[in-house]
């Protein structure tokens, strides 16, 4: 049962804004500085119901991880073989990102490990992951021959692979490059897409012999221990896109974001934006350790419809719902296909965008991979609901700034799974 809900009546977002901190980059600064020789130092790190539940998962493993007055964290790595056997079920609750870099991790290890998670990520696949960790000799036992949560694995001995994903995902490609950090051998990973590559940033800045051709990865398990991280974690690029999409369309908008990670492989919907004739300008374009990060700001303007699809879709996927709130503004038609993937996210996106958005009046379509809208529509406010899927909930509050008359969010505290404080950040930028 929704348990909170949102409503919202039509006006501009106007002032500066720093988004909260990567969800991305701090799950891994977790992960990886558990297995690094020493304590890291994660500055600025995002502190959302995902990231929460994978800070719990490294203490459950033995790693302490302190946290400071100014909110950092040192992580206190114990090196490649640290890790303790957990006492108890690693529940993952709602988070992809911890089930699967998890799996990975564990897969080499020299003990037993479960992990568990929410109703809604018993749902999501896992056999992307769980078969070519077979491959390489892990033992993972599980609902659906392994590929459900919860999941049992039992440490084995990892030789390499040379294995072509089948989809591009930064999650399944994370997992398989960890656990070619525990693997005899050489671990070769083609990628179809460019999908985020985070992991291999920090990877490398950390001493591990990872290797780039193209479109194939090259990872071996190196010889001395990873160094351990020193970092401030940048805006969530993800997180800044629901303002992106409000100072886009909603009239007398301007919204200027500060600090934000412009990682090339996360900003497909910057240049999507832009593509529809976006005023976006981007200020002061610097690097914040091994990321590229900068200021953007956003005033509304005409926008067109455009075609979203092959490789595109991977560096924009998380912003594929509020891309189709934008694509309601815009003059034609927009397209977006090569998207089946929307379909395994926190809901099946694809359909519960389309539900969501025709109540409140847009002209938009389902296909099996994606969606088409027709604009521009004049939304007019209604009940809506999230489906408890937090960029889902955000994509509607975006629609609601816009909708005629008031819109009614049921299940919006499912933001805090990536954006915690979304709805007073939103009402601080809200002009009446
Ligand atoms: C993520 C990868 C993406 C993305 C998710 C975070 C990551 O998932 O949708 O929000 O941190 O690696 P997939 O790799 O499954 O596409």
């Amino acid at each position: 049962m929704p348990t909170d809900s949102l409503t919202l009546t039509p006006g501009p977002v106007q002032g500066t804004l720093t988004v909260p901190s990567d969800k991305s980059i701090t799950h891994r600064a977790l992960l990886f500085g558990a297995v690094a020789h020493g304590p890291s130092h994660v500055h600025n790190p995002l502190r959302s119901g995902d990231t929460l539940t994978t800070l719990r998962l490294v203490r459950d493993l033995g790693i302490r991880v302190d946290e400071t007055e100014d909110g950092s964290w040192i992580v206190h790595g114990q090196g490649l073989h640290g890790l303790r056997e957990p006492e108890t079920v690693l529940d993952c609750r709602n988070s992809g990102t911890t089930a699967r870099l998890t799996m990975g991790l564990l897969a080499g290890q020299t003990f037993f490990s479960v992990l568990a998670g929410s109703p809604q990520l018993r749902k999501r696949p896992m056999g992307r992951v769980s078969e070519p960790l077979r491959r390489m000799g892990a033992r993972i036992y599980g609902r659906d021959q392994g590929r459900l949560l919860p999941l049992a694995l039992v440490g084995s001995p990892l030789q390499g692979i040379d294995y072509d994903l089948p989809v591009a995902s930064a999650q399944v490609k994370s997992a398989l490059l960890l656990a070619g950090l525990y693997a005899q051998g050489t671990t070769r990973i083609r990628e179809p897409g460019p999908a985020r590559d985070h992991t291999e940033r920090m990877l490398r800045h950390m001493g591990v012999p990872l290797t780039r051709e193209g479109n194939l990865i090259t990872i071996q398990s190196p010889e001395q221990e990873l160094t351990p991280l020193t970092l401030t974690v940048p805006g969530d690029f993800s997180s800044a896109a629901f303002f992106l999409a409000a100072g886009a369309i909603v009239p007398g908008s301007r919204v200027l974001l500060q600090n934000v990670g412009v990682n090339p492989t996360r900003i497909g919907f910057l240049q999507a934006l832009k593509a529809m004739g976006a005023q976006v300008i981007l200020h002061n374009p610097r690097e914040s350790g091994s990321e590229p990060v900068a200021d953007l700001e956003i005033t509304p303007s005409a926008l067109r419809g455009v075609t979203i699809r092959g490789d595109q879709i991977v560096t924009m996927i998380d912003e594929l719902p509020v891309l189709a709130v934008v694509a309601t503004q815009a003059q034609g038609k927009t397209v977006v296909r090569d998207a089946g993937e929307l379909r395994v996210k926190e809901t099946d996106r694809i359909a519960t965008v389309v539900t969501e958005l025709r109540k409140l009046g847009a002209a938009i379509e389902e296909l099996p991979d994606g969606f088409i809208v027709h604009g521009p529509t004049r939304l007019k406010g209604a009940a809506v609901w999230s489906h408890g899927d937090h960029r889902l909930a955000m994509a509607l509050a975006v629609a609601g700034l816009l909708a005629e008359g008031e819109t009614h969010i049921q299940d919006m505290a499912c933001a805090a799974d990536s954006f915690p404080g979304f709805v007073e950040t939103l009402f601080k930028l809200r002009k009446q």
